[in-house]
């Protein structure tokens, strides 16, 4: 079957988050930074809805490709224990990703938590000369991937809360002091719905645009049942729309957070 993808690697990247390395030459080719697939977790209706992860980092010359996934619940716990060799049930990739527009010379991404993984790809394929990424997390335990951002950049700022590694803080007040010394052409951001409005509000000011990836909870994930919308402008109204289908990357001044 088309979907059915064997695993390649699995490997702990910290005490609850794993990375699973999935053999597909189609999605490694066709995967664009900010596109998520859509994963069977078991049989059974125990978890019966596919859950949706983002594509973290994809590997075109060997055909495989990257999720990094957080165990929340029943269904990453099942992906957790699945080893090389075994078969996983994959749709995608799926949705719109982020923009890569060559006139962008100058970027800066902006992750928090799990928001983080989509934007490793993003870093890797945008043609900008000047990339800079903002990542944070609670405390240093929860550090990861930091080698492969720092590769993948001219410039990496870590912020956690309580101050344990990098800056203590939000990544919003790293963003403020970049920006404030050099405007960058296009900004990305993926985290907490806080984080986002805070970075939208932000670069609004300094009249800088931005995107960034929504995550809603989501069901059908091809548009075809509406669990997973989100409220975005429409001329001086607005409207719920899919995520699944027109995201889960929006441009910055299109969504009404709330
Ligand atoms: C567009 C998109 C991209 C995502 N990318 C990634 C990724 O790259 N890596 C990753 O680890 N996770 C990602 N997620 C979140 C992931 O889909 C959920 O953590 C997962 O579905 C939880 O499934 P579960 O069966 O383990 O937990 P469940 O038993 O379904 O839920 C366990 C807990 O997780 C919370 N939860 C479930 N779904 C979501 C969600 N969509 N957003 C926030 N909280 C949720 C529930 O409220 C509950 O508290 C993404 C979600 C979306 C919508
Ligand atoms: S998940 Fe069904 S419409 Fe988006």
């Amino acid at each position: 079957m088309d979907n059915i993808f064997k695993i390649a690697k699995s490997e702990m990247l910290n005490a609850d988050t794993f990375l699973l390395t999935i053999e597909s030459e189609r999605i490694a080719k066709k995967a664009r930074p900010g596109q998520i697939v859509h994963v069977k977790c078991g049989n059974g209706t125990e978890v019966y809805l596919r859950r949706p992860i983002s594509i973290c980092s994809v590997d075109r010359e060997k055909g495989t490709f990257d999720l990094a996934i957080q165990i929340r619940g029943k269904g990453t716990k099942i992906l957790s224990n699945m080893k090389p060799g075994d078969e996983i049930d994959i749709i995608g990739p799926l949705g719109q990703g982020f923009s890569l527009y060559p006139k962008h010379r100058k970027i800066i991404v902006v992750g928090g938590g799990i928001g983080i993984f989509p934007l490793l790809q993003l870093l890797k394929d945008h043609p900008a000369d000047n990339k800079k990424a903002i990542l944070g997390f609670r405390n240093r335990s929860l550090v990861i991937l930091e080698n492969e951002f720092r590769q993948s950049c001219d410039g990496l700022f870590i912020a956690t809360d309580d101050g344990s590694y990098g800056e203590k803080g939000f990544v919003t007040d790293i963003l403020k002091k970049e920006v404030e010394k050099e405007l960058p052409d296009m900004v990305f951001l993926c985290g907490p719905i806080v984080m986002m409005k805070a970075g939208v509000e932000l670069l609004k000011k300094y009249n800088v645009p931005c995107e960034v990836s929504m995550e809603q909870r989501m069901g059908c994930g091809i548009g075809a049942c509406l669990t997973c919308v989100c409220k975005v402008k429409k001329g001086d109204d607005w409207e719920y729309t899919q995520v699944c289908k027109r995201g889960p990357v929006f441009s910055g001044d299109e969504v009404i957070f709330d």
